[in-house]
């Protein structure tokens, strides 16, 4: 696609009552956000409203007190997708599944379901897991390590794809006349046996409108980018500038031309934090809000997450940041080495590092101008194909819908109307042929 039709893609992560332990506590915030269905309803609307994309719910498998409000108390995302798929008609719906505690065959039929009831809007963030903890809660004697988790994602996906093109796209039949209600020769048994599970199939549902779902996936340590390369049709990502982004997008899209992929067809969508005013006093007190969300208390719990919820409140606040050796490496490996690696060369003390990472950045704060420019910015510098909105304060999605889409559609950077149903259309994405009728054409094409 040329560069001057190249367009934003954009996504939002439907977060209840946000990321942070403090964002309940806003005046306007709908303390039981995150398991009220009316709330996903209307964020989902204002997104497709929008012209967005894809809504996205995030997840994880294990909670403690320590947990941010979010995380206590939220629902599970294929069932909430699949309200929201009736609620609304042509936004792309992207849920995180695990793939260090489920089974191939479990996700590959939610989301054939998800793809079906949707009409082809389904999508699948890929997640390793890496909160040790999750284990004590699928009767697992240990959290399998950070490479094993890469392999077993790498499996994992394969047979989720395989069992996904059990059925050729006209396998059913429903010939009354004949009572063949399939074609026998269009349906595939998959016997898979690999070092981590073992799946004959075939699967128990129709290949879906999409044929497969797209791929999502946020990679930020080497393993990760690696697989998110391979694999991956969205990437995610939260680098801290426009030169980290910019390295992300270089080193994702190399990654992806040495596997033989096409890189224009991988969409790589930083995750950013909008804040929007109509002037410079309106944006400096929407600012100030969310900075007063966070407390250097809740800031220090936040500092924990990447390194496997590390007790963080044990060091002296004032005092160089610890030295923590390899901690964080089986958890968030990307994230906890970037925090490591900052506090070492910028000698910043624990209170500095808590606070940098816990508070809003200053990139895309601003007026409606100023906010779209940085978008524009990182879109057309190599840095971004698209972004995924992580709405900051109770109003942050329509804010951000409001005023700063209309600028990049005046732009001609975003879509004014979907032009596709699917969320492989919105994407530019084209469906891939089943595996099994590339191998049946072959053989008869051999005669
Ligand atoms: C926008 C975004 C959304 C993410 N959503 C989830 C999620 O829902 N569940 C999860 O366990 N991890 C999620 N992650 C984290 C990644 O899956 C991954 O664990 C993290 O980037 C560390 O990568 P690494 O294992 O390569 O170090 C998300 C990351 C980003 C940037």
């Amino acid at each position: 696609m040329s560069q001057a039709h190249r367009q934003l893609k954009l996504g939002t992560m439907i977060h209840g009552v946000g990321h942070g332990w403090g964002e309940w506590r806003h005046a306007d915030a709908l303390p039981n956000a995150s398991t009220n269905f009316a709330y996903y309803k209307d964020q989902a609307q204002i997104a497709e409203a929008a012209k967005f994309d894809f809504a996205f719910i995030a997840d994880s498998l294990h909670i403690h007190a320590k947990s941010s409000p979010h995380y206590l108390n939220r629902f599970e995302p294929l069932t909430i997708l699949s309200a929201l798929a009736a609620t609304t008609e042509r936004i792309g719906l992207v849920a995180t599944v695990t793939v260090s505690y489920s089974e191939p065959f479990q996700v590959a039929r939610q989301f054939a379901s998800l793809d079906h009831i949707s009409g082809g809007r389904a999508g699948w963030n890929v997640v390793t897991s890496w909160l040790s903890g999750t284990a004590d809660n699928f009767g697992r004697a240990e959290h399998p390590p950070h490479a094993t988790r890469y392999r077993i994602a790498r499996e994992h996906v394969d047979v989720v794809q395989g069992l996904w093109d059990s059925w050729e796209d006209d396998a059913f039949a429903y010939d009354k006349q004949n009572g063949e209600f399939f074609s026998p020769h269009k349906l595939h048994t998959l016997g898979h046996k690999g070092e981590f599970f073992s799946v004959k199939g075939p699967l128990n549902i129709a290949r879906s409108r999409q044929g497969q779902p797209p791929i999502f996936q946020a990679g930020t340590s080497d393993a990760g980018r690696d697989f998110a390369a391979q694999t991956a049709d969205g990437i995610f990502a939260t680098p801290e500038s426009f030169e980290q982004a910019h390295e992300y997008y270089q080193d994702l899209k190399t990654r992806a031309a040495r596997h033989g992929r096409d890189p224009a067809k991988l969409a790589i969508l930083p995750g950013i934090r909008p804040i929007v005013g109509r002037d410079a006093a309106e944006v400096e007190a929407r600012y100030q809000q969310a900075v007063d969300l966070v407390s250097i208390e809740d800031a220090i719990v936040a500092l924990g997450r990447p390194f496997n919820d590390h007790d963080f409140s044990q060091y002296e606040l004032d005092a160089p940041f610890p030295d923590l050796g390899d901690l964080g490496n089986n958890s968030q490996q990307g994230g906890s080495q970037r925090i490591k690696q900052q506090a070492r060369d910028e000698g910043l003390t624990l209170r500095q590092v808590a606070l940098r990472f816990a508070r809003p950045r200053r990139d895309f704060v601003g007026t409606p101008e100023q906010v779209a420019d940085a978008v524009q910015h990182w879109f057309e510098d190599g840095a971004a194909d698209g972004f995924i909105i992580l709405p900051l304060l109770p109003d942050g999605l329509a804010n951000f819908t409001d005023l700063v889409v209309p600028v990049l559609q005046e732009r001609g950077l975003f879509r004014k109307e979907y032009q596709g149903v699917t969320l492989r259309e919105h994407l530019g994405l084209e469906v891939p042929v089943n595996r099994n009728t590339l191998v049946s054409e072959g053989l008869a094409a051999a005669g």
